[in-house]
């Protein structure tokens, strides 16, 4: 019998996706090619539309010290914070060159737990290959830590 896997996340086809989430994926590119990736050369966009409606975009910035790097989603909640204050997330997509569209890192998924909820949808797109992914975010960050 032929096994069977259950993803969990959708592949979406991008021509079918509602206007809302193609304007997103579309902040995620434009900034990503603002990226400064000059060690990895890897660059990423990162756009967050808050519950008050607004669109903030963040993207990569390395530094010779590697650790002092910023990653996109990140940059993006940062600006959210400095521009509306403290408010919370409705969605987020996020852009990447690789064939599979890289996910947020741990810190970043951590960093975003702060303002997101488990039932936010985070898309993820690849430039190069057009994959689409849609993930609940408590997928992508189950047992986040919220309070002490
Ligand atoms: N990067 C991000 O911007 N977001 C992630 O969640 C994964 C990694 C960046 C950091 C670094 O500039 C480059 O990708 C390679 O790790």
């Amino acid at each position: 019998m032929e096994k069977e896997t259950q993803n969990d996340f959708e592949i979406l086809d991008e021509s079918k996706v509602p206007e809302s989430v193609k304007h997103l994926l579309d902040d995620a590119r434009h900034v990503m090619e603002n990226a400064y990736a000059p060690f990895s050369h890897f660059k990423v966009g990162a756009a967050i539309r808050t519950k008050r409606g607004n669109v903030f975009r963040g993207c990569n910035v390395e530094n010779a010290s590697l650790g002092g790097t910023i990653c996109a989603e990140r940059g993006a909640a940062m600006a959210s914070v400095a521009s509306e204050g403290y408010g919370r997330f409705k969605a987020i997509a996020i852009a990447s060159g690789s064939d599979d569209p890289a996910p947020p890192c741990a810190i970043c998924r951590q960093f975003l737990a702060q303002f997101t909820d488990p039932d936010v949808p985070v898309y993820l797109i690849s430039v190069k290959s057009g994959v689409l992914k849609k993930f609940r975010f408590g997928t992508l960050m189950p047992y986040a830590f919220t309070e002490f």
